[in-house]
């Protein structure tokens, strides 16, 4: 399944100097450990176990598991027996027998230039037995569920491994959620505690996250759930001897105006005081639930994916040293927010598992200037930089000086995440971010997933633009068809799992059925991602985007991301979205949102010029048949383009369902107002 040889022409190569360090320096190695990593999972996986702590030895099977649903209920169980507690192995095993106390665990960067923490491994297990101390002297026990509602803070990450330490489980909701979604998903996992602060700064705009905390309370409230505890995190309005650990930020707003309910608030400063700095672990079995964290729906209800504890710990662990082939004195930064999988995996887990220094950013990309990003990776020194091709795609709007500002030497390996990458954003991120040094890990994988699961590592596997290349070691894909056959070599249809890895999630919390209806109805026996995928006559995998983003026009399956890629190689265009709006003869006729470049105007040359680009990039059967101009895009706040909505504008209908998670409901009138063709 996967070539003996990498192929040589249209490929491009990580550097020889990466090669003599790398983990996985070879195609051949790689092939080597995948091969084994599939056939005999138990000593693979073993051998990475052996680096953990556990506090009992697991019995029986390395992995147990049921993915055919006609066979009875779904299950995966991985270490059953084991007993261990990821916190002890995140913290107290770098601290103790690692010796790396006194290494820098991450550099908090605040959103206001200049603000800035250090915060060293010994201190952050310092700081988490306190919380975790906090934690149970409010009554959290182990399994309890705990709903965390925070900015890119330290105490962020503090408040989620104090749960951890406790076998408390943790649900992290997005500081940029609503109210109603908070509510909605504190409700779901029936949390007993909230944990949120004050406010934040986002750029120049001031959140005052506690009046929304409350709304959301007041929320669960009306519905018959009342909150009794909620822990309030000064970052804005606190004094400085309020918190010896981390003082006031720069840009502070002591004024801050915080609602404030004494019969449910508590201050997270003040329950601190003569904490103890001591907290035996709680040992946790590997299927004790870790955490549950939401991901959105196709039927509109948050799904909250549940993962465990051993599995989770090896898997992101893993992942994080050999996708980024993490070495010791490497600094790495990865620009998600906690909030969603990313940081959970490769901004806590992953990267504190390993003993790494990450850069922690409250900021955004653009503020104060576009620039941003750069200026921190020269100020940090960062090694290896994460982030998603949406950011790339908006930098390169502004062109190669704001990068070129800075020198960005310290580079090595640069990755992205959260949708395909068109190859222009890819050459764009390769070319002028990494000067052609730094091999790209275009890295696919999902909430559910738990960790990356199809991905090149840096220097073993040549790459090739807009391709999430090959799986991770342990993980079998294949593709099918519409009736369910596997396809062999080159084809496109359904990407799809064959067997667990050990970060795969475990259910969705509180519905079993929909956790086997959503991913193990459709193809009994396999994994549904939801993800379309061709293999090229390379072996290569592409993810063409979500099966339900496919096109079929005049009986031809198009991919939106495909057309997208095309109209988003024209320098005039800085973003594309393409829908399908029905069409009485061809299915479906290729409606396009095009956000254009800074300074550029929309025009009819400028259309015929986007179609004929198209038509000759993809054949006759992709030309456009609408091109809209749109200078804003609907977008979830984790920036993915929301097509659903997209697909009601083209088609003019105003009833537009659930849109909670819209970042910027502006947009919408504009582009109804723009929508261009006669009603369907
Ligand atoms: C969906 C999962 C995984 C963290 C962020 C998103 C898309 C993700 C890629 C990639 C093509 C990708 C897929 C997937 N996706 N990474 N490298 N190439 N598509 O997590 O919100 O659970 O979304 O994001 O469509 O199914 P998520």
């Amino acid at each position: 399944m996967i070539p003996d040889k990498a192929p040589k022409e249209n490929v491009y190569h990580g550097s020889e100097e990466l090669k003599k360090e790398a983990h996985i320096p070879t195609f051949e190695k790689y092939k080597e450990l995948y091969l084994k990593s599939v056939d005999s999972p138990e000593e693979f996986w073993g051998d990475i176990a052996k680096d953990f702590f556990w506090k009992t030895k697991h019995s029986g099977q390395f992995l147990d598991y049921n993915f055919d649903v006609t066979k009875g209920q779904i299950f995966i169980k991985c270490m059953e027996g084991a007993t261990t507690n990821i916190c002890y192995n995140l913290l107290d095993r770098n601290v103790h027998e690692r010796k790396l106390g006194d290494k820098v665990a991450f550099y908090w960067e605040g959103n206001e230039p200049g603000d800035e923490l250090t915060v060293t491994y010994r201190e952050l297990l310092q700081r988490v037995c306190q919380f975790a101390n906090v934690l149970k002297s409010q009554g959290v026990k182990k399994g309890d569920r705990v709903s965390i509602y925070m900015p890119m803070v330290v105490e962020l990450v503090v408040a989620m491994l104090a749960c951890v330490r406790i076998g408390a489980v943790h649900s992290i909701v997005f500081a940029g959620f609503s109210a109603e979604s908070l509510c909605e998903r504190i409700m779901d996992s029936q949390c007993s505690l909230l944990i949120t602060a004050d406010g934040f700064y986002r750029g120049d705009k001031l959140i005052n996250l506690k009046v929304l905390a409350d709304e959301a309370m007041q929320k669960c409230k009306d519905k018959g759930f009342p909150m009794e505890k909620c822990i309030m995190l000064k970052h804005l309005s606190k004094e400085a001897e309020e918190s010896p650990q981390s003082p006031p930020a720069k840009r502070a707003c002591p004024d801050l105006q915080v609602p404030w309910n004494p019969e449910v608030d508590l201050c997270w400063h003040t329950l601190l005081r003569g904490s103890s700095v001591e907290c035996e672990p709680e040992w946790c079995e590997s299927e004790d639930p870790l955490f549950i964290l939401y991901t959105s729906g196709s039927t509109g209800k948050p799904k909250g994916v549940l993962h465990t504890v051993s599995g989770y710990m090896l898997y992101t662990a893993t992942t994080f040293k050999l996708v980024f082939d993490h070495q010791p004195d490497d600094i790495y930064w990865c620009t998600a927010d906690i909030g969603w999988i990313t940081g959970h995996s490769y901004i806590t887990y992953g990267p504190l598992a390993n003993g790494a220094t990450s850069v922690l950013f409250e900021g955004l990309p653009t503020y104060p200037d576009v620039s941003r990003m750069w200026e921190i990776v020269d100020k940090y020194h960062v090694t290896k930089f994460y982030t998603a091709p949406t950011a790339i795609r908006m930098l390169m709007k502004f062109g190669s000086e704001p990068v070129q500002k800075y020198k960005r030497e310290s580079l090595k390996v640069l990755g992205t995440v959260g949708e395909p990458i068109n190859p222009e954003a890819w050459q764009w991120y390769y070319n002028v971010v990494g000067e052609k040094r730094c091999p790209i890990v275009d890295t696919f994988w999902q909430t559910e997933t738990g960790g990356h699961v199809m991905t090149p590592l840096p220097a073993a596997t040549p790459m090739k633009p807009g391709s999430a290349t090959f799986p991770f070691f342990g993980v079998v894909p294949a593709i099918l068809n519409e009736s369910g056959e596997e396809l062999e070599g080159p084809g496109e249809g359904y990407l799809v799992f064959k067997q667990p890895w050990p970060g795969v999630m475990r259910t969705v919390f509180g519905n079993h059925q929909r956790f086997e209806t959503v991913y193990f109805k459709k193809f009994p026996g396999y994994y549904v991602t939801g993800d379309g995928c061709r293999r090229d006559k390379d072996g290569y995998y592409w993810i063409t985007g979500r099966i339900d983003d496919m096109l079929n026009v005049s009986g031809h399956l198009l991919s939106t991301a495909e057309v997208e890629s095309a109209l988003v190689e024209h320098e005039a265009v800085a973003e594309a979205a393409v829908v399908g709006r029905p069409h009485p003869v061809k299915g479906e006729s290729l409606y396009c949102f095009v956000t254009l470049t800074d300074g550029v105007t929309y025009n009819r040359t400028l259309e015929a010029e986007l179609k004929k680009q198209v038509r000759e990039k993809i054949g006759a059967i992709a030309t456009p048949d609408y091109i809209q101009d749109a200078p804003g895009l609907p977008k979830t706040r984790s920036g993915k383009i929301m097509r659903r909505l997209l697909r009601k504008i083209a088609c003019n209908e105003r009833d537009l369902g659930d849109v909670s998670t819209l970042a910027d409901s502006t947009v919408i009138e504009q582009l109804f107002q723009n929508r261009c063709g006669a009603a369907v």
